[in-house]
């Protein structure tokens, strides 16, 4: 008895000695049911890898993950449901956000709430600029898509014409690959904006052909939105009439390859993550992701969005030992680089976006039978164009 009062006291002694282990709660938002759930399941198969990875504790702290799940792009019921994680699951951390709009509607309460937002996708450039205390580790579509305004000249392409889905991301794709293909000589000869919710894409195609352009730049959120535009891409005549395909890799995502088929063959897109880079970083991702999304053919870029944000939320748990202070977890992580899988990255200090390079890519064959996006040249170290410094 004596000896474990002893013993007793002398492990009081010793946690008095260093600061106690709070469990730091980490909310994310993403759709995990309904049309987009694939795209949710892979925040989610990116979280899972990288705690499998890494642990489930940050400097002695456990990380608990709550997930919300928003199906569509809804601001309302974003900003209701980081409004619940904050004040009744009392989370540090607010992770995630598919969508543009839902992150816009998360902005206003973070300085309140003392809570970062770490964003896996939402890919509007001035998202970063609603408040200081936002970080993302996804792409903008400033980013992926400038690098091929002079690929598309470089390959005898003059004439162009654009269809984006008319919202943030879509806009910021139209106005940075028109910038770099006119600078490059190029001329946009049409621009077309989509309602997001469009689903006959025949139509658009059929715009597409009479306007005499060479080529379509397209930009749609990922999701059962883009296998359809592809496939009416496909299946309307224009790749057989010789009209060029041009888009960020949005469009031939890994998960809908299978459904694309051979039709794929070919489409050019430029993005920041293909599922086959060839790194041994990412090898070991694929193998931890595949194993928890639980099958194969499913991954695709939102996983390594989300993997690397698990990344900067422990880098943020470890800065501040677990408590809650979301200007020092910002600002440890501004000029944080690392190793991702999709190569090497760091965060920007000024704008909190994630440098990293872009990758020309093919939709090929490879050698088992199936498509993939393969890599065909590197254009290194690029920061977002769209938040660019005035005067840049
Ligand atoms: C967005 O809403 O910001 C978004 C969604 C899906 C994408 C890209 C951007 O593939």
């Amino acid at each position: 008895m004596a000896v474990r009062t002893l013993m007793g006291a002398a492990f009081g002694l010793l946690l008095a000695g260093t600061a106690s282990a709070e469990t730091v709660k980490v909310g994310i938002i993403g759709p995990f049911s309904g049309p987009f759930a694939l795209q949710g399941k892979n925040f989610q198969a990116g979280v899972e890898a990288y705690m499998a990875a890494n642990g489930k504790q940050a400097k002695g702290h456990d990380v608990e993950i709550i997930y919300k799940d928003l199906p569509a792009a809804n601001p309302q019921a974003s900003r209701a449901l980081a409004q619940e994680l904050i004040v009744k699951d009392k989370v540090q951390y607010l992770g995630g956000v598919y969508f543009t709009p839902d992150a816009l509607a998360i902005t206003p309460l973070l300085k309140q709430a003392n809570a970062p937002l770490v964003i896996f996708n939402a890919a509007t450039s001035a998202i970063m600029t609603q408040s200081p205390l936002v970080v993302r580790t996804s792409f903008t579509t400033a980013q992926t898509t400038t690098p091929l305004g002079k690929v598309a000249v470089d390959r005898g392409i003059k004439k162009v014409i654009t269809t984006v889905s008319d919202y943030g991301p879509g806009v910021d794709a139209e106005n940075a690959f028109k910038k770099a293909f006119e600078a490059a000589g190029g001329q946009v000869v049409e621009s077309i904006r989509m309602p997001l919710n469009t689903t006959d894409f025949s139509p658009i195609m059929q715009r597409v052909k009479d306007s005499g352009a060479e080529a379509v730049f397209s930009f749609l959120p990922s999701g059962p939105t883009t296998l359809g535009y592809v496939k009416a891409y496909n299946d309307t005549g224009l790749k057989q009439a010789g009209i060029k395909f041009l888009a960020p890799g949005d469009l031939t995502q890994e998960s809908d390859l299978p459904a694309l088929g051979d039709g794929a063959l070919g489409l050019l897109t430029s993005f920041h993550y293909a599922v086959s880079h060839d790194s041994p970083e990412n090898k070991k991702f694929v193998e931890g992701a595949t194993k928890a999304i639980g099958g194969a053919d499913q991954l695709s870029f939102p996983s390594v969005g989300a993997y690397d944000g698990m990344h900067v939320i422990y880098k943020m748990i470890e800065a501040t030992d677990g408590k809650q202070d979301a200007e020092k977890a910002v600002n440890a992580v501004k000029g944080l680089s690392w190793t991702s899988p999709r190569g090497p990255v760091s965060i920007d200090p000024e704008t909190r976006h994630v440098t990293q390079n872009i990758y020309l890519r093919e939709v090929a064959k490879g050698q088992d039978g199936k498509t993939y996006n393969k890599e065909i040249q590197t254009f290194p170290n690029q920061k977002d164009p769209g938040l660019a410094p005035a005067g840049q």
